[in-house]
């Protein structure tokens, strides 16, 4: 579902020739429907995949899905037209891996990232969907943070203070006016910093007795709309309880890996945290692939540096907001939850 946004570009890029699942419909909104998918104006780079051309883009309607005898749906549904489809395709006992925000404060649906928090793929159980569910990912810029906080948290993460550079693309299709981002630079999106400091607790916090207690650290952020297309860069300072230095912290963030690279699935990248060494790295333009084998899906870490004795962590880092950010993560979702046996 959104299959002609940027995030429903990605899904159709990244399910081409995917292992586990095949592509057998496509819908957008009114303005598109009817039309083939090949007309789509296509930005995410690369052409559009053979097996997608030949696909008619159908109305986001529940009986226009059920047709198809999906197994599973995808969304790339803005956040307010995402609510009511998603519950009632879960309704009708489909799994829905969606990228909208609508549900993902649900206090039965998990904001799953499987290098994170695998474990939280059990509030699933929780829903009163029937045999369907719904899985959500995080907030484009949630999805690096959390990441990168994860291997911290035994250091007793206490406060969180973030600042982002956020990439155009973000923004959608249509997002953001060229006259208003051009030379540049907007200190304000919608609802972000809430995302920001409400999801990220919710998915760095426990699971017991059917609902998740949220982190306790507190999360400050700031958010900022740059004249970038592609990659959201954040300015992370954690303050822990236990000290770290910068050094055992980079190596830390370094050696991190989880439960997607144990199980090895098709959309876990080996490393899921790449820290880089250059002075004045990550840079949207330069790092966002690292080389042919890197994806999108791994994070680039870089500038780590320590203060007040290692009481406080800063660093950068920078995340595709598209892939790890969206589209990418929900595909890895979706391989977990086969892994796990969610989803046959
Ligand atoms: N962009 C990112 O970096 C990012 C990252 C994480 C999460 N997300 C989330 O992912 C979702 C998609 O974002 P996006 O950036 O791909 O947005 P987008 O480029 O604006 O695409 C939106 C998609 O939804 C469809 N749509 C719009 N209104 C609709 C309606 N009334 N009924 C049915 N379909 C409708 C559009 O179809 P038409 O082409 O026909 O208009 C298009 O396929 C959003 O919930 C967003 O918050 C985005």
């Amino acid at each position: 579902m959104g299959a002609t946004g940027i995030v429903g570009q990605q899904f159709v890029r990244l399910l081409d020739e995917h292992p586990y699942f095949e592509v057998v419909g496509l819908t957008a909104s009114d303005r598109s429907a009817g039309k083939m998918y090949s007309s789509t104006e296509w930005v995410v780079g690369g052409q559009i995949p053979d097996m997608a051309k030949g696909l008619l883009v159908e109305e986001t309607r529940l009986e226009t899905i059920l047709r198809h005898d999906v197994d599973l749906v995808f969304s790339a549904l803005p956040g307010g037209i995402a609510y009511d489809i998603e519950a009632a395709l879960a309704r009708a006992g489909l799994p829905v891996f969606s990228n909208a925000s609508a549900h993902r404060m649900d206090r039965d649906v998990p904001i799953l990232c499987p290098e994170v928090n695998s474990q939280h793929i059990d509030l699933i159980q929780t829903q009163d969907y029937g045999e369907g569910f719904i899985v959500t990912n995080s907030n484009c810029s949630v999805s690096g943070v959390v990441l990168a906080l994860s291997p911290l948290m035994s250091y007793d993460v206490r406060d969180v203070f973030v600042t982002t550079y956020q990439a155009v693309s973000g923004a959608g299709r249509h997002g953001v006016a060229s006259l208003d981002i051009l030379s540049n630079v907007i200190p304000y999106i919608a609802k972000e910093e809430e995302k920001i400091e409400n999801e990220s607790r919710k998915m760095l916090g426990q699971l017991g007795d059917g609902m998740i207690q949220p982190a306790e650290f507190d999360v400050c952020a700031s958010c900022a709309r740059v004249p970038t297309i592609n990659g959201h860069l954040e300015s992370v300072v954690v303050r822990l309880g236990r000290p770290i230095t910068a050094q055992d912290a980079e190596e830390i963030m370094r050696q991190f890996t989880s439960v997607p690279q144990r199980l090895h699935l098709p959309t876990a990248p080996e490393r899921p945290l790449i820290v880089l060494s250059g002075s004045d790295r990550p840079q949207p333009r330069r790092d966002l692939s690292t080389g042919p084998g890197d994806t999108g899906m791994s994070v680039k870490v870089g500038r780590v540096r320590e203060k007040c004795n290692g009481e406080l962590i800063a660093f950068f880092l920078l995340v595709h907001n598209t892939i790890r950010g969206a589209a990418g993560a929900a595909i890895l979702n979706a391989e977990f939850a086969k892994a796990r046996g969610v989803i046959p």
